[in-house]
């Protein structure tokens, strides 16, 4: 079907002529071919959003529908890949059109000539269905990557081949249809499950105050809102770190383009803190820069959540980090508005909530179609205007996510980093995922933590009385409070992304850390009915100790920290 171009407003043209177009087909718009998506059909008229930009573009030029839905390419070779929006390879766009990418380029997202090894895993004849392991592939050297039947598909296994493939040729054929190492996926489907579980384990993320007091569940889905240089993007790197996923999925979306950089430029060189490999063996980087099109960073979302759920079908626990779904809802609002459509608040589109609901409610822990568990996490940061958590986005977000980091501009200003307030934050994830904290970290670990909750909020309340009075109007024991609590928030939340052994936290040291923290408490509370001053016990060396545990490497830390323990109750005792 070929229409022509009647209207163009920024990302958003208009073409009549187009009759039998459905929403989200992908058409070529022009000369150069420029890739749009249909987002609007009424009659033989369509609006499209441009995923490129439309400078050049005037009424008359040529319209031609693919009939085909945005789709991704899912197979192996998407990890250690970085792609842009709509997942186009962005180092083979850059070696054939430079730092500036043409319009109207068509790059295979898989590589086309690349031969892997498969093996069957299935024999010839066996029946199959939906989801069923094919075979497998060493993707990288730390993910098998396992061919599945597609939904959909099911049936006989029939000249079934084992050897070394391209993601083109024919492995076998099941029921009427050829299968290759390739899949196609419409981006805007969620991939089908069998059925969707609890998620009760947590994703151990190495950040103290995420572990222990706000943690995400494997599945989980979680916002980080921060005003402008608060963290957001820091936070979302450690993530993308040190996460317990087995495949982690980064979005860069509408960022500036020198943040983006530092992505591009500093995940090849980290190290994978579970493998020793490089981190880019297990990541998938998808970059959606300021200076590209808005409309692609709608798509770059889908793109990156799509892959996520590609690799949990095989088994695996997914992650995906989204930096920032702000800019994202924030080019909804552009095409809105040049739909000329009803604005919401604050010049949203009235469906902002369903949009944003429609990408976290992808996150979850599932069975799949095969059988197996699995799970896609997903981490969003919001950017606030002037960091004000009222505005839409946030609020939105906040009524389909079930984990909130509140990153604090106060605290960030203050160098307490990750900046993430205590008060404010919170987690649903913390009752269903404790049996697990019980049984795996320690079954004393979540009272640890309760405790030290009510030390700190306890210290709020006591610095409103003394900011009337004053510190020395307080009696002993509740200055012991504001004591503990200090060293809770500077040698317990703090926590250092950039140095080498703090970066990251495990879950036993965090437990060793809080429980030495809680134990000095209470020894020092009961010196202090026994008669000893607050000046005293803060006179203690084992004050210095206690902020040296986190520099402790893993391999010394059980000791030294047992020992220091020891020593709280000798002195104190
Ligand atoms: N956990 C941390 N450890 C050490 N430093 C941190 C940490 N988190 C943030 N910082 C410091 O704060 C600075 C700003 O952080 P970041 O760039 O992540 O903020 P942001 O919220 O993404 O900002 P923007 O709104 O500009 O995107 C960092 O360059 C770093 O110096
Ligand atoms: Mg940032």
């Amino acid at each position: 079907m070929k229409g022509v171009v009647k209207r163009i407003s920024g990302p958003l043209v208009e073409a009549d002529g187009m009759l039998g177009s459905s929403m989200h087909d992908v058409v070529r718009v022009g000369e150069e071919g420029l890739m749009a998506e249909v987002i609007k059909v009424i009659g033989d008229r369509v609006s499209l959003q441009a995923y490129e930009d439309t400078g050049g573009l005037k009424p008359g030029d040529r319209v031609v529908n693919t009939g085909e839905q945005l789709s991704v390419e899912l197979g192996p070779g998407l990890l250690k890949s970085i792609y842009d929006g709509v997942q186009r390879p962005l180092e083979s766009l850059w070696a054939s059109s430079g730092d500036f990418i043409e319009r109207g380029v068509e790059a295979p997202a898989l590589d086309r000539k690349k031969k892997w090894h498969f093996t069957p895993s299935v024999g010839e004849g066996d029946k199959v269905a939906p989801g069923t392991v094919l075979g497998t592939t060493q993707e990288s050297k730390v993910i098998e990557h396992r061919i599945t039947a597609p939904p959909g598909v099911s049936g006989k296994v029939n000249g079934l081949k084992e050897g070394d493939f391209t993601v083109e040729d024919v492995l076998c054929s099941v029921g009427k249809q050829d299968l290759t190492m390739m899949q196609r996926w419409p981006v805007k489907t969620p991939r089908p499950v069998s059925s969707r579980l609890e998620p009760n384990e947590p994703l151990i993320t190495g950040q103290r105050t995420i572990d222990v007091f706000f943690p995400i569940a494997k599945g989980g889905a979680a916002a980080i809102p921060g005003p402008f240089g608060a963290g957001k993007t820091v936070t979302q790197h450690q993530l993308a770190r040190w996460v317990d996923a087995d495949v982690i999925v980064y979005v860069g979306c509408g960022e500036r383009g020198n943040e983006m950089t530092e992505v591009l430029d500093d995940f090849p060189k980290l190290k994978d803190p579970y493998s020793g490999e490089p981190l880019m063996e297990r990541t998938v980087l998808i970059a959606n820069t300021s200076n590209m099109p808005v409309a692609a960073r709608e798509a770059s979302v889908y793109t990156g959540v799509t892959i996520a759920e590609y690799y949990r079908d095989m088994g695996y626990n997914t992650a995906l980090m989204a930096d920032s779904t702000s800019r994202w809802a924030e080019a909804l609002r552009e095409i809105s508005s040049r739909l000329e459509e009803m604005p919401g608040e604050e010049g949203f589109p009235a469906y902002l909530g369903s949009r944003l609901a429609s990408f976290y409610e992808r996150s979850g822990r599932v069975t799949c179609l095969n059988g197996a568990t699995a799970s896609t996490s997903i981490v969003g940061a919001v950017s606030p205007p002037g960091g004000d958590l009222s505005e839409p986005v946030t609020q939105n977000t906040l009524r389909i996510v079930r984990v909130f980091w509140s990153l604090d501009a106060k605290l960030a200003d203050r160098r307490h980093f990750p900046a993430i307030n205590w008060l404010t934050s919170y987690s649903l994830y913390k009752d269903i995922t404790d049996p697990w904290v019980r049984g795996n970290v320690s079954p004393d670990m979540p009272d640890l933590r309760d405790e030290a909750m009510g030390i700190l909020q306890r210290e709020s309340e006591l610095l409103e009385i003394v900011q009337l009075v004053g510190a020395d109007a307080l009696p002993d024991h509740e200055r012991l409070v504001l004591e503990t609590a200090k060293i809770l928030r500077e040698d317990f939340l703090q926590q250092d992304a950039l140095h080498e052994v703090d970066s990251f936290c495990s879950t036993m040291k965090q437990h060793a850390m809080l429980s030495a923290i809680l134990e000095f408490h209470r020894r020092a509370g009961d010196a202090i009915e026994s008669g000893s001053s607050i000046s005293d016990i803060m006179g203690s060396d084992l004050l210095e100790g206690l902020s040296k545990m986190k520099y402790l490497e893993d391999e010394k830390f059980k000791d030294s920290i047992e020992g220091l323990k020891k020593k709280i109750g000798e002195e104190m005792g």
